[in-house]
């Protein structure tokens, strides 16, 4: 069924079949339809799993960037996911880069893209947040705005911290997106000590405010040398960071050299990337030996995919390629055989 749904949708330009799903599933959040949707699929509730204090309905979740704006998170759900994150989301709306911007490689199941954190702003996010009936873990991606200077970029986080903390299950901090110019160098040194010990201290004044703890996790890069990944582990344990999301996309380009649109710039996530992002769970997990808690991105095409990231030391997984190229039945089965 999905390979019909897939023809189609590869016939569109990649965002206009983005926005078409996301129009259809944000249809899914009627009741019924969503039942019928739930039914259709039959995915599986899955093996719940207890992380960053949270219970994770299963370990399967949805990568931010697909919901930036949290329109779907009801027909997203349907689909089985144990978690969603939603965003990146930005304290300003703002309308990213020129299109086109996304290109499919379907040679290698790859996708890259230099969105730029298109998006409606963070109040618009929140109130579709408060609409969802979805009872799994919620994340809110956050970010900055493209006209904010990177040395401001704090503020930024914070602001959006603030308005996201009573909405949100957990917060993920996103330093690693290639498309906001500057914006990986919060990776590094003062920048990122400075960042970090900032969310920690406001996240603690949020927690007494609202009388709740929102896990806080950082969303790292795949181009990082060994050097510079040992070096981020070490703040991200000095800091009690709560969780790490590794990782967003590669700008590199090796595994795809020759193929149409392997040049555009941005990054470049799905199958190409698969083998490097778990390089780097694998190297993060040694560093941090199960102290702070590994979430899994980049590549996942398959159960013996998704289970090489949990035993390179991933708790979690989350999917954007995989779902394009595989639909729904990914979700399903990786529900099913994952734990
Ligand atoms: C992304 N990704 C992403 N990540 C993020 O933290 N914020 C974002 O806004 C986006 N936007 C985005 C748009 C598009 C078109 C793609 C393909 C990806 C990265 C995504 O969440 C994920 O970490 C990577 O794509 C790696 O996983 P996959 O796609 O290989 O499963």
């Amino acid at each position: 069924m999905y390979s019909l749904i897939r023809k189609a949708l590869f016939a569109l330009p990649p965002e206009t079949a983005h926005n078409a799903t996301i129009a259809a599933l944000h249809f899914a959040r009627n009741p019924l339809l969503n039942k019928l949707v739930k039914s259709l699929l039959a995915c599986p509730t899955g093996q719940a799993k207890n992380v960053m204090g949270l219970t994770f309905p299963n370990p399967i979740g949805l990568a931010a960037g697909v919901d930036k704006d949290g329109e779907a998170i009801d027909g997203f759900a349907a689909l089985g996911f144990g978690f969603i994150e939603v965003g990146t989301v930005t304290p300003l709306a703002q309308d990213g880069n020129a299109k086109p911007r996304q290109f499919r490689l379907p040679e290698v199941e790859g996708i890259i893209n230099r969105n730029g954190f298109n998006n409606k702003g963070i109040d618009h996010l929140i109130e579709n947040v408060k609409k969802a009936r979805f009872n799994g873990i919620l994340g809110i991606n956050i970010g900055k705005n493209k006209i904010t200077p990177i040395e401001k970029g704090k503020d930024d986080y914070l602001f959006c911290l603030n308005k996201a903390y009573n909405y949100a299950d957990y917060i993920t901090v996103n330093i690693s997106s290639p498309n906001t110019p500057d914006l990986r160098q919060l990776q590094y040194g003062e920048a990122l000590e400075d960042l970090l010990q900032s969310i920690k201290a406001r996240q603690q004044i949020l927690s007494a405010q609202y009388h709740k703890y929102v896990p806080i996790v950082v969303k790292i890069a795949p181009d990082l040398t060994e050097a510079e990944l040992v070096q981020l582990a070490d703040t991200l344990r000095r800091h009690n960071m709560d969780g790490v999301i590794a990782t967003n996309t590669t700008i590199a380009r090796e595994n795809v050299t020759g193929l149409k649109y392997s040049q555009e710039i941005g990054g470049l996530s799905g199958k190409p990337l698969q083998q490097k992002s778990t390089a780097i769970i694998r190297r993060l997990q040694q560093e941090l030996q199960g102290e702070i808690p590994i979430i899994g991105s980049g590549g996942i095409d398959s159960v013996p995919h998704a289970q090489e990231k949990i035993e390179a030391g991933a708790s979690l997984l989350q999917l954007y390629s995989g779902l394009i190229y595989h639909g729904p039945a990914l979700v399903k089965a990786l529900v099913k055989n994952i734990k």
